[in-house]
């Protein structure tokens, strides 16, 4: 159920839109292979939908209004029902607007009965950025940022210049937010997750924000990352990881025997939250402070840094046809494009069944965006070894990025920058392909 009501994020209380009440949204948790059914029931004053972020299931089920679904009404209802073909960490989120930017989104964890994996316990960690019910909805910030540009959005003042960071190779974002939640909760109250010294805990981290890349880590705990976009990697260890928008990681750690923090930092904003990881006494959360900039010292991993695990290799193949994605913005009216063109579904890029498919992402831009395709995992391109299986990519400025897939799954797929802000000014595109 989509509804409107009152969260609490501990800082403060907002009403906002979320599923069932809750911040974030029930986890939803099936087995590999079996069939998901979600009666959807829209209870808002607005049209919505969902989308199943990074799971290749059947288009008609994707969630994108006027290319695989007409909107859900208000006051209406959608049944989604799909088969969910691999184990991994995903989520699920409205596919309309900026209602990402809303409390709209929730875990979707699809465990593999045969996953042999070395840990005791889970804990699943949805990170955001939040404005909503304070003053702005997310529907006024892109109205803001169409007349007065990012400038006024950061800093009041024209010619002045956005937050920068260098793991990010530009500006950190165009929005400014009043709070960073992990679990639904600010950094000054926020979740506790109990546990024991010497437990291995299987993190779950997932990005649900619109605007906002994380740094995430534990201060002294060493992190072995499994999966990125719920596909298996070769076991890396990692102090932080970065994850942009709509991107996932898994990793394990071992918990000290006292009481810590798993700290999200908000990249170059110098905000963050936190979940506390207690094995001891408890402590003040205040005291996460230091250990947060301290964060920011430390290296972070990147998809650079990953390779995909041998079984989810894609197999060597020459691409078929080669895509070039020109990615260029913001326009005098904060259009975000591809190619030079804002998004029209019935403009997108075509494909054949069967082909291997490589995406050429350019990116134009002096902003990072974290470029994600529907229905298919790709595989990132590295030259000299078998990239990263992924759904999401950060795509740095300047740079040029190679993602592999195969077109194994027709319908008529979205790709796009995960930035709400971005896609919904024009950032997004379809590959289309029938069977
Ligand atoms: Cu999570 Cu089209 O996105
Ligand atoms: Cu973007």
């Amino acid at each position: 159920m989509s509804t409107e009501g009152a969260v609490d994020l501990g800082a403060t209380q907002v009403i906002t839109w979320t599923y069932g009440g809750e911040l974030p949204g029930k986890e939803i948790r099936v087995q590999r292979g079996d069939v998901l059914k979600v009666d959807l029931s829209n209870r808002l004053k607005v049209p919505t939908t969902i989308h199943w972020h990074g799971i290749a299931l059947r288009n008609d089920m994707d969630g994108v209004p006027n290319l695989t679904q007409s909107e859900i009404p208000a006051g209406g209802r959608f049944t989604y029902e799909f088969t969910v073909p691999d184990a991994g960490t995903y989520w699920f989120h409205p596919h309309v607007g900026t209602q990402l930017d809303t409390g709209l989104y929730a875990p979707l964890i699809v465990e593999d009965p045969e996953d042999g994996g070395d840990y005791d316990t889970e804990l699943v960690v949805v990170l955001d950025d939040w404005l909503d019910g304070l003053g702005r909805s997310p529907a006024d910030v892109l109205a803001d940022l169409r007349t007065n540009g990012m400038t006024m959005e950061h800093t009041g003042m024209p010619g002045m210049s956005m937050p920068q960071s260098d793991l990010l190779g530009g500006d950190v974002g165009d929005v400014v937010y009043p709070h960073m939640l992990a679990n639904g909760r600010t950094a000054n109250a926020p979740h506790t997750f109990a546990t024991k010294p010497g437990q291995r805990v299987r993190l779950r981290l997932i990005n649900a924000g619109s605007d906002t890349a994380f740094r995430v880590g534990v201060p002294d705990v060493r992190m072995t990352v499994t999966h990125t976009d719920g596909f298996p990697v070769v076991p890396v260890e990692a102090e932080t990881v970065l994850l942009g928008m709509g991107e996932r990681i898994d990793a394990t750690i071992t918990v000290p025997s006292s009481t810590t923090a798993l700290l999200a930092v908000a990249e170059g904003r110098g905000a963050y939250a936190q979940v506390i990881i207690q094995s001891g006494r408890p402590v003040d959360p205040t005291t996460s402070d230091a250990a947060a900039t301290q964060l920011t010292t430390l290296p972070a991993l990147t998809v650079r840094d990953i390779e995909a695990a041998e079984s989810v290799r894609l197999p060597d193949k020459a691409p078929d046809i080669t895509h070039t994605l020109t990615l260029e913005g913001p326009g005098d009216k904060y259009d975000w494009t591809i190619n030079g063109r804002t998004y029209d579904p019935n403009d997108g890029l075509p494909i054949q069944p069967g082909q291997r498919v490589r995406l050429r992402l350019e990116n134009s831009s002096e902003m990072f965006h974290p470029m994600h395709l529907h229905g298919h995992t790709f595989q990132v391109v590295d030259k000299g070894r078998p990239g990263a299986r992924k759904d999401t990519v950060i795509v740095l400025p300047d740079q040029t990025l190679e993602v592999d897939f195969d077109a194994d799954n027709p319908g008529q797929w979205l790709t796009h920058c995960h930035n709400v802000y971005h896609g919904e000014t024009g950032m997004m595109t379809v590959m289309s392909y029938e069977a």
